[in-house]
């Protein structure tokens, strides 16, 4: 990603963009809220959120990062998707995240972002696989995991928690 060239995903109900600070009383809704955060250690607080986009930002010229998620038709922020550098048993990944406003959850946004992200992983990144790490209690994220063409490799232990590694290759996205 060049100097300058802001990291833009679009889908047809969605525009994913980069985030800046002013987006951080929008995403409290949902890294503040504590049921949508269940498979996390707990709910971020206000600081948390502005480092926790502030680590985005840092990302943005390598050309990954979670970005805003955007519904084209309000403008209104919903949630956040992106492919970010993760270290998975020693070894450099990329995975495609996904976050989605309670309010909002259920009308396959997630997917709908989570498959540009990867088809960008493979293109942008360059990636001949890339992955997803979900709790495996979180059903509806192991879900969207499944319609982004991603099957379960293993399970690992990894930040604390066991993780299920889904992986999709790029000849089969295709
Ligand atoms: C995971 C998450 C992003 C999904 O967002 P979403 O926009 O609702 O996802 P979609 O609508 O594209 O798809 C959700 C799928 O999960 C299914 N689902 C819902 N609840 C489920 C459950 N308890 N078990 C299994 N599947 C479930 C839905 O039916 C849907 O599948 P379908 O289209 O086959 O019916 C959202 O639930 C969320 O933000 N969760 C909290 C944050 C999180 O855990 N993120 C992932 C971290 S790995």
């Amino acid at each position: 990603m060049g100097e300058g060239i802001a990291l833009q995903i679009e889908t047809t109900r969605l525009r994913l963009r980069e985030m800046t600070l002013e987006d951080a009383p929008a995403m409290g809704a949902i890294w503040g809220d504590a049921e949508t955060m269940r498979w996390y250690p707990r709910a971020l607080t206000r600081e948390e959120i502005e480092e926790w986009i502030g680590r985005q930002m840092s990302r943005y010229p390598s050309g990954t990062g979670l970005l805003g998620m955007v519904l084209k038709e309000t403008a209104e922020l919903i949630g956040d998707c992106g492919p970010t550098w993760q270290e998975v048993d020693g070894v450099a990944e990329v995975e495609i995240g996904y976050h989605v406003h309670r309010a909002h959850q259920g009308r396959g946004y997630a997917t709908e972002a989570a498959r540009q992200a990867r088809d960008y992983g493979f293109t942008e990144l360059g990636r001949e696989s890339v992955i997803s790490l979900i709790r495996p209690e979180n059903g509806p994220s192991r879900r969207v995991a499944e319609k982004n063409g991603m099957m379960l490799e293993r399970v690992i232990f990894w930040r604390g928690y066991d993780h299920c590694v889904y992986r999709v290759q790029r000849e089969a996205a295709a």
